[in-house]
Formats: C-alpha cells, structure tokens, sequence
C-alpha cells in the first residue's frame, strides 16, 4: 500500500509552493511600488522657467519712434526721441498681453478694454496701475537688454 503522506513528484500542483511564490512577488511588487516613491521623494522638485533677461537685439533694428511687441517675452521695446525703454506688455488688471494700436496711438488690452499711453501710463480701463518700466540696458556686444523681473521707476531712458 502506498503512503499517503509522500509528496507528489513534479508537474503536480503544490499548494505550499504555491504560496510562497505568491508571497515573494507581493513583496517584490510592494519593494517596487516603495523603490519608485522614494525616487520621487528624493528627487528635486524643481520649476524650470526661461530667464528674465530678454536680448532684444541691436538699437539699430528699432527706428525712432517705434513700438516694438515682443509677443514671446511679453515686452514693449519702444525707441522714443528721449531713448530706448521696454515696458511690461501684461496688462496689470488680469494680466492679459496688451497690444500697440499704431493708428491711434496707444496700447491697449483686449480683454477688458484697458488703455495706456505708450510711456505706460493708463488712459482708461480697469486697470489698477500703469504698464511697469523695465530695467533696460546695453550689453557689451551691444545689444539691447531687458530684464522682465525688475521694474524700475519711469523715464529712465537708456541713451545709444
Ligand atoms: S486684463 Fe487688461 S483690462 Fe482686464
């Protein structure tokens, strides 16, 4: 008579087997699942944005008079006959992006109808506060550059 107690050979189902194998790839799943929030936990969290400093180019590229959009770094570069000076384009009550109006004279923001003259100063609107100056400079190569996070007081005028 055989015995009872011995275990079957292989290919059969082995209920002990079985358990420790689901045992191990819970653990590995749970190992894994911590692995990956504690890369997240250490690694940094960190916004990476464009710089404030815009190149806005060579003064000869901006004719007395003019008022220059830069649509990417939202800034004014106008060359008045006082000299160059950049404004912020964002429009101090919700803070769309205004537009020069060549042919009456002034920027003017298309979401609530805000006005400003071109030296920043409102004309009407909502608008709490006129269109920040923006510290302008010359670089060593010459070029024209602004510097979108720092406003400074109006009528400083960078001479070329
Ligand atoms: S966002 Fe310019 S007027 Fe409202």
């Amino acid at each position: 008579m055989p015995d009872e107690k011995e275990e079957p050979s292989g290919g059969s189902f082995n209920g002990r087997d079985f358990f420790v194998k689901l045992g191990l790839g819970s653990l590995s799943i749970a190992a894994a699942g911590t692995a990956v929030f504690a890369y997240q936990y250490l690694s940094p969290n960190v916004l990476y944005e464009p710089s404030p400093i815009v190149n806005a180019g060579k003064p000869e590229s901006y004719p007395v008079d003019s008022v220059t959009l830069d649509v990417n770094a939202a800034i004014f570069l106008i060359h008045s006959k006082e000299g160059f000076f950049a404004l912020s384009a964002v429009c101090t009550h919700l803070g769309c992006l205004t537009a020069w109006k060549p042919e009456l004279g002034i920027i003017a923001c298309p979401c609530h109808g805000s006005k400003f003259h071109r030296d920043g100063v409102k004309i009407e609107g909502p608008a709490p506060r006129p269109l920040p100056w923006l510290r302008t400079w010359v670089s060593d190569d010459g070029d024209l550059m602004v510097d979108r996070s720092t406003p400074i007081r109006p009528m400083e005028f960078v001479r070329v």
